[in-house]
């Protein structure tokens, strides 16, 4: 197919009645079908149900830390947790916090003692203003959380690899005001990307203005690999170890999408004296997570292999749902209508159409049955400036389904692409 914007209006008119047809034919479908988060299929979740029962009555509930897990204490989550999540986010053991279920809890959490206590230089509330840098397109949940704590946020542009590191130093060594960084350095949500050897040495290179500046690294894809060519994350804590600027990051991942999404196991990493700052707030907020969860994931994982080989199962379903949606994607290759990516692990495509379309494609396909991220969402406040940029979550669907998906999906690109031109 040649380029849309090439052709004549004529010819345009013609293909935007074709487009219409295609599309009214998907609508008479019926479809009904919501992708709009990245949530695991049952046959996913399905491999870790043996979990389940690995904890019988009987079973000894006494563990390294030789006492009873089924009480109260070790705030900082029992040691096998703590040894299983660091072997994972290849971090020591007394630099990691187990916690609950959520990592998403420990980053709010983490904001909002900078709001409220400050990391070392007053509570951040206090300021006349506070800035966060959110590399763009990113996820959306962080966004909403430094949104929700009137945090002011800048867009950082993505690039292959990682976020425009010219433009995090220029703002982080200049400007006081800069206290955070959103990052997914692993298959980034929603591109997949994963960040670049130079990006990790540039961003624990930084010389923040403001020294209560903190680095939130969400390696929350570090395991999900589907390919076998596997990217690799350079260590960002050990090359801040060598740079002297350990306590500017936090990192947090959990195993929401290894075991089960909202019943995992959700970790923080961080310096010694990131930690010891942590649980002068954890120690009021509770008494003790849930270390039963804790115990059964590492009796049930074992160690960073089990985890590997239980990812590898995973991907025989996450893989050929990615295939499809490249396979449906390459068919509107040459018109130049559409940029997207393709990552070797994650959970999400990026796709960006021509510029006024995003909003426009989303709304046809909700139309016609097919809930998809509302656009926008994948840019702080919601706003998408040039209004392109979807995010696709193949995982959840099966491949029937997710085949009908992507073919409504290409129509409602080629009809708003039309659409748009003939403007
Ligand atoms: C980048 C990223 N971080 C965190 C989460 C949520 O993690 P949790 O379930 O541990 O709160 C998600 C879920 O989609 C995610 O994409």
């Amino acid at each position: 197919m040649e380029k849309l914007a090439s052709l004549s209006i004529d010819e345009l008119l013609r293909l935007k009645e074709e487009y219409k047809k295609e599309y009214e034919d998907f609508k008479a479908l019926g479809l009904k079908l919501d992708m709009s988060r990245g949530k695991p299929s049952n046959e996913q979740l399905n491999l870790t149900n043996p979990m389940l029962d690995i904890m019988g009555s009987d079973v000894d509930f006494v563990g390294e830390a030789n006492m009873d897990y089924r009480n109260y204490g070790i705030l900082n989550g029992i040691p096998e947790a703590r040894r299983f999540l660091g072997e994972i986010l290849d971090m020591d053991e007394k630099n990691i916090i187990a916690g609950g279920n959520s990592s998403l809890t420990m980053m709010f959490d983490t904001v909002s003692q900078g709001m409220t206590m400050g990391f070392g230089e007053g509570p951040w509330m206090l300021n006349e203003e506070n800035i966060f840098l959110c590399p763009v397109p990113g996820y959306d949940r962080h966004f909403k959380i430094t949104e929700y704590f009137g945090i002011r946020m800048i867009p950082i542009e993505m690039t292959p690899d990682g976020p425009d590191m010219d433009e995090v130093e220029r703002y982080v060594n200049n400007d006081k005001r800069v206290k955070g960084i959103w990052c997914v350095p692993m298959y980034s949500n929603p591109q997949g990307l994963t960040y670049s050897d130079e990006t990790v040495r540039r961003f624990a290179a930084l010389k923040p203005a403001a020294k209560d500046f903190r680095i939130f690294w969400d390696d929350a894809y570090c395991a999900h690999h589907f390919r076998t060519k596997k990217d690799t994350l350079l260590s960002l804590y050990d090359e801040c170890v060598k740079m002297g600027s350990e306590d500017m990051v936090f990192m947090f991942m959990s195993t929401s999408k290894i075991s089960f999404p909202g019943a995992g196991i959700a970790a923080m990493a961080a310096s010694e004296n990131n930690i010891k700052m942590l649980n002068s707030r954890m120690n009021i907020q509770s008494i003790s997570p849930d270390k039963l969860n804790q115990l059964r994931h590492v009796r049930f994982f074992k160690d960073l292999a089990g985890v590997e080989a239980h990812m590898e199962k995973m991907a025989t379903f996450i893989k050929p749902r990615f295939k499809i949606v490249m396979e449906k994607l390459k068919t509107l290759d040459g018109m130049d209508i559409i940029f997207y990516s393709e990552p070797r692990g994650g959970y999400f495509i990026s796709v960006d159409t021509l510029e006024g379309c995003a909003k426009r494609v989303c709304q046809l396909c909700k139309d016609a049955g097919l809930v998809l991220t509302s656009a926008g969402s994948t840019y702080p406040y919601g706003i998408d400036p040039k209004d392109r940029n979807i995010r696709i979550a193949p995982t959840y669907p099966t491949c029937d389904e997710l085949s009908k998906a992507m073919e409504l999906f290409c129509v409602c690109v080629k009809l708003a692409s039309v659409e748009k031109l003939l403007k």
